[in-house]
């Protein structure tokens, strides 16, 4: 049955593209309301989602009612969130029409999609969510993570929840018990979306332990759809993934771009020492599943590894497609290019090579690619510089200006492990000399390396954050914004 929660946009659906290409969307504005008890892995779901959507290019941003609540009530013991303190109920109140309040604002801004991050388990709060948006012509859909893992749950609040600033300074055990007793509160008024028919309205998704099932219902429109779907497809169960540049290859050698040539000697040696890289950083003998893509330096580079390892060649893992440019070197492009040479430099991400590919054309076209890795366990992926430029940026949260430009140098392995808020990086050099790819703004240098200013390792922050151990580097986990502190 189809629902409309915006009559002022139900007859005027307007489809439209973002910046021009790439993703169809129609012409609306989502408040994605998370719903559940605490330690349900809300804030952490409206995180990553946020996060997929920027990288999307689709505006996206979390209000985190827990952060409004602690401009007031930093540090509240479980008394705080009981029904009986009506003092605690008014201020909770008040964090949320502040969070709604400034969400709004971002909404007629233009913003696209935002994460109304809080617990929202009463049906009487969840209604005024959706009159506060209908006013403004914005849909609601809802999320609501139930989990009745006992185990989980008591690992979650040790995971995230003795850390929170709610219990900065506490000693973890205690923290733990209040946060336990906190939840009992919420446990006495907390109502599941829908199990009486009176929502029937509303669009909601119910994710029951971690995705195991899930419920959906009046799902509207394209976007809505997306949201829903990848949010079907997480699972937190642990895991790694793995990037790596094909070997050094001879167009690498020759400074040209594109083509499929094959491997240099060097890029050779590299193919043989990658099942040792490998299984170095897995630490035990478990096999991955690895994705090449379908040019040959990719698959020679992976044809060392156990036949063990699954393998799958992925059309969607080709190099930017440089068109018109494809097998010249840049020193060539600019000469015969010129304008085209200087517009990619003034905007990297969008410039689109005549007859060929933008770096946003690559995002879209790994699309598929993130969602599979999503719903994946432990993947080997071996790709191509502009490629995992894309991919990195997906995991890392690297922006649109900056991804373009990284530097991600031949014969290394990357390891990527998700962890709660953030994903933790390690690197490991197989010690076989290539050549650089990089290239720095305005130059055609055949071989440039990278100087300090540019980025080793994503930033010059991280750089300093990074911690070589023997062969091997580690990179401080990202923290997301709003993901230092989570909901009630
Ligand atoms: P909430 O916002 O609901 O209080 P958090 O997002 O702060 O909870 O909790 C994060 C923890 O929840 C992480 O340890 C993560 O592994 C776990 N988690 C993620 N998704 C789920 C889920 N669907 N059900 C239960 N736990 C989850
Ligand atoms: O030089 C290797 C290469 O993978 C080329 O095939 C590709 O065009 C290029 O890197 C992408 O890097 P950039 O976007 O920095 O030119
Ligand atoms: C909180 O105060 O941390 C919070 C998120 O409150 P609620 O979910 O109860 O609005």
């Amino acid at each position: 049955m189809y629902q409309s929660s915006s009559p002022k946009r139900a007859d005027s659906r307007k489809s439209r593209t973002i910046n021009g290409v790439g993703v169809q969307v129609e012409d609306t504005q989502i408040c994605v309301v998370m719903v559940g008890l605490p330690a349900r892995g809300k804030s952490l779901i409206a995180q990553k989602a946020t996060r997929y959507c920027k990288w999307l290019s689709i505006d996206a941003k979390v209000f985190n009612v827990g952060n409004y609540r602690r401009h007031d009530t930093p540090q509240p013991t479980a008394d705080f969130f009981s029904t009986g303190n009506a003092e605690g109920e008014r201020m909770r109140k008040a964090a949320a029409e502040a969070a709604i309040k400034d969400m709004i604002v971002w909404f007629r801004g233009g913003g696209q999609i935002a994460f109304f991050d809080a617990t929202n388990s009463t049906k009487e709060r969840r209604r005024w969510i959706k009159d506060c948006c209908d006013k403004e012509g914005i849909e609601t859909l809802y999320v609501e993570s139930k989990c009745d893992d006992e185990d989980l749950i008591m690992s979650n609040i040790l995971e995230v929840k003795t850390t929170s600033p709610d219990y900065q300074g506490q000693d973890p055990e205690e923290a733990a018990k209040d946060f336990r007793d906190r939840i009992r509160n919420y446990e006495k008024v907390y109502e599941t979306i829908d199990d009486n028919g009176s929502e029937n309205d509303l669009t909601y998704i119910k994710l029951l332990n971690v995705g195991k099932q899930c419920i959906i219902n009046l799902i509207q429109d394209y976007l809505q759809s997306r949201v829903v779907y990848y949010l079907m497809n997480l699972h937190i169960k642990p895991r790694s993934i793995w990037l790596s540049r094909h070997g050094e290859s001879e167009f690498n050698l020759d400074g040209k771009i594109g083509g499929d040539a094959d491997l240099s000697a060097r890029g050779q040696m590299y193919a043989r020492k990658l099942p040792d890289l490998v299984l170095e950083s897995v630490g035990d003998s478990r096999p991955l599943t690895v994705w090449t893509s379908t040019l040959k330096r990719t698959i020679s580079t992976a044809r060392f590894l156990p036949p063990t390892y699954n393998q799958l060649q992925w059309k969607a893992l080709d190099e930017l497609d440089s068109g018109v440019c494809d097998c010249l070197t840049y020193a060539e492009i600019k000469e015969q290019f010129p304008e085209d040479f200087q517009a990619r430099d003034d905007d990297k991400y969008n410039y689109r090579y005549r007859g060929g590919e933008s770096y946003r054309d690559v995002v879209i076209r790994l699309e598929p690619i993130i969602m599979e890795l999503e719903r994946s366990e432990n993947i080997l992926i071996v790709t191509h510089q502009a490629v995992l430029r894309c991919i990195y940026a997906y995991f890392m949260q690297k922006s649109q200006t900056e991804s373009p430009w990284m530097n991600v140098p031949l014969h290394t392995l990357i390891k990527l492990t998700p962890r709660a808020y953030g994903t933790q990086e390690e690197r490991y050099d197989a010690k076989i000399p290539a050549v650089s790819t990089w290239r720095g703004k305005g130059s055609v240098a055949k071989h440039e390396d990278p100087t300090e200013e540019t980025i080793i390792l994503g930033s010059k922050k991280e750089i300093a954050e990074a911690q070589h151990v023997g062969d091997k580097t580690e990179v401080k986990a990202p923290q997301d914004e709003e993901a230092v502190s989570s909901t009630a």
